[in-house]
């Protein structure tokens, strides 16, 4: 019932306060990230925290989305390209190491994910972005239960950011935006109205 409350005291806000997220509360939110469901359990994204107010400014230039700039932290998440025998291996190292198990018990998952190797880049790439959405969402109900506002954005220059951060030389490429903060309530002309919501019949069936 207290996540009820907490998914409707939640919105997307447009403008946010000059409040500060404190350090504590950015590391549990990435602590939550880190703890989302992911396909095979392999985590096929990797999260920015971007603090620099001069890539935040580029990336905001000419932007619907004051977000960028005004809200406390920008996070952004970016998933992997394609999947590769090298990732493969060391997630299964990864595991063996975490569990103190010989890695030769994990040969038939190791197996298993072999799956990847034999799809093309784009669709790995499908599968990796709605791996780093099903995070956004959890940092998203996160930051809720922490009280802080967020808005998470897809109105963004990907390929800037891709640019500014280096991100194709490291295999992956940004799809998401989280800005976090406080919400000014005064200034957000969204602070106040109701939510939209289908009716829960139409949302969801029972066969
Ligand atoms: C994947 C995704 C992308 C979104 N992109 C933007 C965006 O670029 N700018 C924005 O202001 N809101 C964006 N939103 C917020 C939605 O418009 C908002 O979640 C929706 O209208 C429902 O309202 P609520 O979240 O305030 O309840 C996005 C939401 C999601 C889930």
């Amino acid at each position: 019932m207290e996540l009820q409350k907490t998914l409707n005291w939640r919105y997307a806000v447009k403008k946010y306060s000059d409040r500060k997220v404190t350090d504590n509360d950015l590391q549990k939110i990435i602590e939550a990230v880190n703890l989302s469901a992911s396909s095979a359990g392999m985590q096929p994204y990797r999260l920015f925290v971007i603090e620099n107010s001069q890539l935040r400014k580029e990336l905001g230039a000419n932007s619907f989305n004051p977000q960028i700039t005004e809200s406390s932290h920008l996070l952004a998440f970016a998933a992997y390209e394609n999947v590769t025998p090298e990732m493969i291996n060391e997630y299964i190292l990864h595991i063996a190491e975490t569990r103190a198990i010989p890695v030769e018990q994990l040969d038939e998952f190791k197996t298993a994910l072999g799956f990847f190797l034999g799809r093309t880049p784009e669709e790995n790439f499908i599968w990796s972005s709605r791996q780093a959405y099903i995070a956004l969402g959890t940092a998203l109900i996160a930051a809720a239960e922490l009280k802080i506002d967020t808005t998470p954005m897809e109105g963004f220059n990907a390929q800037k950011l891709d640019e500014l951060l280096g991100l194709h030389e490291k295999g992956l490429k940004s799809v998401v935006l989280l800005s976090i903060g406080y919400r000014d309530e005064e200034k957000d002309a969204f602070a106040k109205l109701k939510k939209v919501r289908l009716p829960k019949e139409v949302l969801a069936t029972v066969v």
